[in-house]
């Protein structure tokens, strides 16, 4: 049984199709690449996988269990989405950085986060700092060490490198790869092809709201 199923979902917002009968299978482990023109679907596609939105037609399923049928915060806390604009909130990074551990009613653990900034070579100072002044590279880090304080079964990358260097860009494609061996499942969404190809297993390519191919790359 896959861990995440896609079965016919179509998904339309005022009679315009955006996604239209989408079934895919992704399993445990999968690291899922998932490429397309501008317009495609493809972060649709990641926001329907975390329920962030419902389809209008078809289900998805999660250990075989429809997605609608989980606690929509238990679920987010299994399949993560990081946004293709992050998403940051309050005033500092340390508000984003101590949310994962107040909603989970777990006191800071700062020696993880320390380990987590050093794995992205950010310094620690990075907590005191204003989420105002922070670069749009700053943000897509800061966003995704959010994400990863507590492992999700399922990492949902939306450009999550779309902001950084090439020197940054290949210290966060090194942790989500390691991530993957040590068996996250990720869905990554890139327009470099080269990047798409790296780390892959499986290659999804959308088209005007459709699958146009599904390659299996290793
Ligand atoms: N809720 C919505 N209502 C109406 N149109 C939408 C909605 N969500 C997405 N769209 C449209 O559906 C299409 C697909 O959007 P989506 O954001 O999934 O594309 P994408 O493949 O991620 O594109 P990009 O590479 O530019 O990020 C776009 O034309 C977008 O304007
Ligand atoms: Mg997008």
């Amino acid at each position: 049984m896959p861990l995440l199923e896609f079965n016919n979902v179509f998904f339309e917002n005022d009679n315009i199709k955006i996604l239209e009968d989408i079934s895919v299978g992704i399993k445990q482990g999968d690291f899922v690449s998932i490429i397309g023109p501008s317009g495609s679907g493809k972060s649709t596609f990641l926001k329907l996988c975390s329920h962030l939105i419902s389809p209008t037609r078809g289900y998805i399923t999660y250990k075989g269990k429809d997605v609608s049928e989980y606690n929509p915060t238990d679920l987010r806390k299994s399949i993560s989405y990081c946004f293709q604009i992050p998403y940051l909130f309050g005033d500092t990074v340390m508000d984003n950085i101590n949310f994962p551990y107040s909603i989970r009613n777990i006191s800071f653990d700062k020696e993880h986060v320390y380990e987590l900034f050093s794995m992205f070579k950010m310094d620690k100072d990075y907590l005191n700092k204003e989420v105002k002044n922070l670069s749009g590279g700053e943000r897509q880090r800061i966003a995704l060490i959010r994400t990863l304080l507590f492992r999700p079964e399922i990492l949902l990358l939306d450009e999550i490198t779309s902001a950084l260097d090439m020197v940054n860009a290949q210290i966060v494609e090194g942790i989500i790869a390691s991530l993957n061996n040590e068996g996250m499942t990720i869905l990554f969404i890139t327009h470099n092809f080269e990047q798409s190809r790296k780390f892959a297993n499986k290659l999804l390519t959308l088209e005007a709201g459709a699958i146009k191919s599904l390659e299996v790359l290793r």
